[in-house]
Formats: C-alpha cells, sequence, structure tokens
C-alpha cells in the first residue's frame, strides 16, 4: 500500500505567505493560482524512501519549470516595477512547503546567505545568472570560502538536501547577469537562517599572494591536456562576468562550443597582484597555472581533496 503523503497547497494562502515573509514589500508577497496541482502531488519527504521521493518531486519541479518557461507572465525585463517581485504559486499551511517565482532584474546581487530546509531546488526559466556556493571554514563562526561559482543558463542549479538532524545547510548567492526568472521549491520554512548574521568572506588571494615563482604560462593547447586536480590562474576577456578566476580540472576532455575542453569548477579570484603585472595587460587570455606546492596549498585552503581521478569538493 502506497502510504506517502503529500502536500496540501493552501486554499487561502495569503495569510501563509504574509506569516513567512518579513516586511511589508507587497511585491515580494503575490500569489498566482493555476499551480496548485503541482504541490498537491509533491510528496512530503519523511525519511522512508527517501531517494524515490526526491526523485519525484525533481519531476514535479521540472514539469512546473517547464511549464513556466511557456508563459508570457514569467518572464522578467528591466522596465518591471519593481527590482524583483516574488510570486508564490502555490504553500502548504503546515510546513510552508512551497513553489515559489522570482522575476529579477539585471545586475542585482543575492547577498551570501543559508538555508537548512530537509531539501530544495532552485532552477532558472529564463536569464543568464552567477550562482556561487559557499562552506564554512569553522561551525562557530561566519566565516565562509567559496565551494564553486557557475554562470547559469539553463535548468536546475540547485538540488540540496540534508535532513534537519544532520546540521547541514546551503550557503549560496546569486548575481543577475540578464533580467532573469528563477523557480524555488523548499520543503520547510526557514526565515531565521535568512535573517541571521551576514558571512564572512574570506578569499584565498587575501590570505596567499602567488608570485611569478608559484605559476607557469602555459598556452591554450596546453590548457587542453590538463590533468585532474591542476589549478589554473585565469584571465579572459570570453568570460568577462567572472574577471579573474580560478579553474581547477575536475574531470577529462569533453567537447564544448570551444572545442575539446576539459571539465572544470571555476572559483572567483581576489583582487590578484599577479594577473595585474603590466606584462598581462593587453594579452585577451592569460593562463598561469600552479606549480604543485601552490596547487596543493590553494586546495588546501578550498578543502578540496585531490584522487586521481577527482576531486572532491567540501559539503
Ligand atoms: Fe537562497
Amino acid at each position: 500500500m502506497d502510504e506517502t503523503k503529500y502536500y496540501h497547497a493552501s486554499t487561502n494562502p495569503l495569510l501563509t505567505i504574509a506569516a513567512g515573509v518579513p516586511g511589508n514589500e507587497a511585491q515580494l508577497k503575490l500569489y498566482r493560482p493555476g499551480y496548485e496541482h503541482y504541490l498537491n502531488e509533491t510528496p512530503v519527504i519523511d525519511g522512508q524512501d527517501a531517494q524515490r521521493k526526491r526523485a519525484v518531486t525533481l519531476d514535479m519541479f521540472s514539469e512546473l519549470a517547464q511549464t513556466l518557461k511557456k508563459q508570457n507572465w514569467a518572464k522578467a525585463s528591466d522596465d518591471m516595477k519593481f527590482n524583483l517581485d516574488r510570486t508564490t504559486l502555490a504553500i502548504d499551511d503546515m510546513t510552508s512547503a512551497r513553489y515559489t517565482m522570482v522575476r529579477w532584474k539585471s545586475g542585482l546581487v543575492s547577498q551570501i546567505h543559508a538555508h537548512d530546509e530537509a531539501y530544495q531546488l532552485e532552477a532558472l526559466i529564463s536569464g543568464k545568472i552567477l550562482s556561487s556556493v559557499f562552506h564554512r571554514t569553522d561551525p562557530f563562526k561566519n566565516t565562509v570560502r567559496y565551494v564553486r561559482t557557475d554562470i547559469v543558463t539553463e535548468g536546475v542549479y540547485t538540488n540540496f538536501y540534508h535532513t534537519p538532524a544532520d546540521g547541514k545547510m546551503l550557503i549560496h548567492s546569486a548575481v543577475t547577469l540578464l533580467p532573469s526568472t528563477t523557480l524555488h521549491f523548499v520543503s520547510d520554512v526557514d526565515t531565521a537562517k535568512l535573517m541571521s548574521s551576514p558571512f564572512n568572506l574570506e578569499l584565498f588571494d587575501d590570505k596567499v599572494r602567488l608570485t611569478k615563482k608559484d605559476v607557469v604560462r602555459i598556452s591554450e593547447e596546453h590548457a587542453a591536456r590538463l590533468q585532474i586536480g591542476d589549478v589554473v590562474l585565469v584571465k579572459s576577456n570570453n568570460v568577462p562576468e567572472l574577471g579573474m578566476h580560478y579553474i581547477i580540472i575536475e574531470g577529462e576532455p569533453v567537447t564544448k562550443p570551444h572545442g575539446l575542453r576539459p571539465q572544470t569548477i571555476t572559483i572567483p579570484a581576489g583582487t590578484n597582484q599577479l594577473l595585474l603585472d603590466p606584462e598581462y595587460r593587453k594579452d585577451p587570455l592569460v593562463l598561469l597555472k600552479l606549480n604543485e606546492p601552490a596547487a596543493r596549498t590553494f586546495l588546501k585552503f578550498h578543502n578540496i581533496e585531490r584522487k586521481v581521478d577527482r576531486i572532491i569538493l567540501p559539503e
């Protein structure tokens, strides 16, 4: 017998929304009916069979994202009345589990903040965002370091699951590079964490000053042959959104629009003195491979473990 419990979309959602969102900004407390069935078909993840229930939730979420993609009202633009508006599409009165759509103008920053909900999904419906994930270096301090940064142009970019008991949390931030629409699912309300004191971001370049002795300049051809765990400091006019950044090789090369490229993760650099050197100023692409000791220091700083065939990012 299927004993799966499902959420119940509220029939009087404005009260629950008002209770869960602080402040008086009406544009953050909008509701649009017609999407309640997505929540009514989303299972409560209660321990039993959690993996299957997560998969069903992701299916439901993806289906809703596809639906919104085709709807004109979901489009964001820089002519919108407010910088951003948030429309709840369905909310459960008991748990505050909800589907919410956010429309953002371009150039908006969502500060580093944390969630510890059991399950959290985020997808980009349209637009372009820079999405960053962080980890805490000390559970008793609000000091964080980068895990990774991604330029997101479509699809699910957050798929985070922890039980409330394991004490882990998602810490992330986003910047909209174009007017963007995002869809969010959260299985529980967590305003306290969202409102907690600001995080203090520690950057590698603030702690370690790389010199020319720590790096070797490499060509693009060489970059295609890098090994898993190699670290490269990059200045590229192709990706101005990222500015100066580090890439860490995480997998075998794959074919990308520009040709065969290694699989990488990206971490933004701080004010990197080395790349400000006049020698590099005019070049559209500068690739500086960190030598072994420097790479080891970098990976250790970011709590990244290097194995022969993969790297392991901190949780
Ligand atoms: Fe968030």
